[in-house]
């Protein structure tokens, strides 16, 4: 699904570079928030309920102890689409061009309004169509733009721009700071079977958390957050009870890794750990940061994260009165789950190898990519001297599916990116088929080679120096990696002569 506040797509390659306008460009004479009106009840002509995340699919028993870790899957809707315009205020204004959606039998997903600086008796409107009939949509905007001062067309995907048109992706690090702005819900905006929803304190709470997420740019220390005693109440039971089967049922290196969390990091029973002292140990192990993020991101955005080796975490906890279900990620998902094994060389090359697969890719792969972290980074399982061992993050996670994992009930499958993108898989039920990745280095490998397969008219490459994408497509480019090649190359010729005589002496 796209985001309210899409940023509209950049065309990479294939002559000049276009840049689109982003919603803010394109509306960069307001400086009002935009409000999310897509359930008001006078709005509802031709309004479909709001699609977020799939999590809400089935009543999940707190007896499961299944925990939620996914992120959204992105809408696959060829014919979605997302507009902007503008009305003067005036009574029915709004309620006429909704008459034109519902005339055209289109649905729309989300909309949002702000006041508009253009003028003071002006509004603007953001709307995410799911689908419009090609033949009629002309005409259905021949009408918009009739009843509107200012209207606009924002597509994501790359169908309408022509061939070798590539959807847009971040080149350089701080470009993440624009998915703060993408997130298909805010952290305070609770489904009504989320088990806060009806308490206000916690609602509150969360739209502290959302906001820190919200205004936070790359660059600036993480702000530290007091947990209250009913928070780290909430860790404590978590903390307790994971702990127990670590030991047994987590893999080799995230044992390895927990108690230099614990050492470093202040992961203790009675303490909530900060995202910020998290994210500089993970920079001196492996390079990885991780930033917070204020709701759920789409599967491509959060996949270009990765790219960047950037997690985006989430920073508040889940309701008190369940400690041991949460239909979405929290921090003791983010922390305990995902956290220890980013600290892995092997394990960030690998989660990185996902991430630069996944950018300018088309929707399609997008998806398949999707599915390979799911049934890696968040359910995946590796064979360890003989023994199957967890190293998911959603099973780390979870007390119950983390048991349930290495019992002899779920089906397990070897790991092979090309077959595993396309099981399909439930996210509100433990998992029935597990994957079987043989190490970090080999599941690197296959993803590379699966990477290979994705259509794209070039390659990528992340420059660690500059913190950027490198996009190589052309003679220049190609000469500037072979010079990099050239050089580590003379490096591992003189270390091999090093090695080898301090070897001939032993
Ligand atoms: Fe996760």
């Amino acid at each position: 699904m796209e985001s309210p506040n899409q940023t509209a797509r950049e065309r990479i390659g294939g002559g000049p570079e276009v840049r689109h306008q982003t919603l803010d460009d394109v509306m960069s004479n307001s400086t009002y928030d935009w409000i999310d009106i897509s359930s008001k009840d006078n709005m509802d002509a031709g309004i479909s309920p709001a699609k977020r995340s799939k999590i809400d699919n089935g009543t999940v028993k707190d007896s499961d102890l299944k925990t939620y870790h996914g992120y959204i899957e992105e809408d696959h809707d060829k014919n979605a689409i997302s507009l902007l315009f503008s009305t003067n205020e005036e009574v029915g204004a709004l309620a006429g061009c909704l008459k034109v959606f519902k005339k055209h039998k289109v649905n729309l997903s989300h909309i949002e309004s702000r006041p508009s600086k253009r003028g003071k008796d002006s509004y603007d409107f953001f709307v995410n169509c799911d689908s419009h009939q090609q033949a009629t949509f002309k005409e259905m905007i021949d009408e918009l733009r009739v009843r509107t001062t200012t209207l606009k067309i924002l597509t994501r995907d790359g169908a309408d721009e022509g061939p070798g048109s590539v959807p847009w992706f971040p080149r350089k690090i701080c470009e993440l700071d624009r998915f703060a702005n993408q997130i298909l819900s805010y952290g305070s905006e609770l489904e009504s079977d989320h088990p806060g929803f009806t308490d206000s304190v916690y609602r509150a709470r969360r739209k502290e958390f959302a906001d820190i997420a919200f205004h936070y740019k790359y660059g600036q220390a993480i702000p530290r957050v007091t947990y209250t005693p009913a928070e780290i109440k909430t860790w404590t039971t978590i903390y307790d009870k994971l702990t127990e089967l670590f030991p047994t049922h987590a893999c080799r290196e995230f044992n390895h890794i927990f108690p230099l969390l614990e050492e470093n990091c202040g992961y203790r029973r009675d303490n909530i750990p900060q995202l910020e002292d998290i994210s500089k140990f993970l920079k001196d192990c492996s390079g990885f940061s991780v930033r917070p993020v204020a709701g759920l991101l789409s599967s491509r955005d959060f996949l270009a994260g990765l790219a960047f080796r950037v997690f985006h975490a989430t920073q508040y906890i889940r309701h008190s009165s369940k400690p041991m279900y949460t239909p979405e990620p929290d921090v003791c998902h983010e922390l305990i789950g995902h956290v220890p094994l980013l600290a892995d060389p092997i394990f960030a090359r690998f989660s990185q190898e996902i991430g630069l697969a996944s950018l300018g890719a088309p929707d399609e792969y997008i998806q398949k990519l999707a599915t390979c972290y799911w049934f890696t980074v968040e359910f995946g399982l590796c064979r360890q001297e003989g023994e199957v061992k967890a190293f998911g993050a959603g099973l780390l996670s979870s007390f119950g599916e983390l048991q349930y994992c290495l019992t002899d009930k779920p089906a397990l499958k070897e790991f092979e990116p090309s077959k595993t993108a396309e099981q399909k898989y439930p996210i509100t039920e433990f998992q029935p088929v597990y994957f079987i990745a043989g190490s970090f280095d080999e599941a690197k490998e296959k993803m590379t080679a699966y990477a290979d397969t994705i259509p794209r008219p070039f390659s990528v490459r992340y420059n660690p120096y500059t913190q950027t994408v490198e996009v190589i497509d052309n003679k220049n480019q190609l000469l500037s990696l072979t010079r990099t090649i050239k050089g580590d190359l003379t490096i591992l010729e003189d270390a091999l002569k090093k090695v080898g005589k301090s070897l001939t002496a032993d």
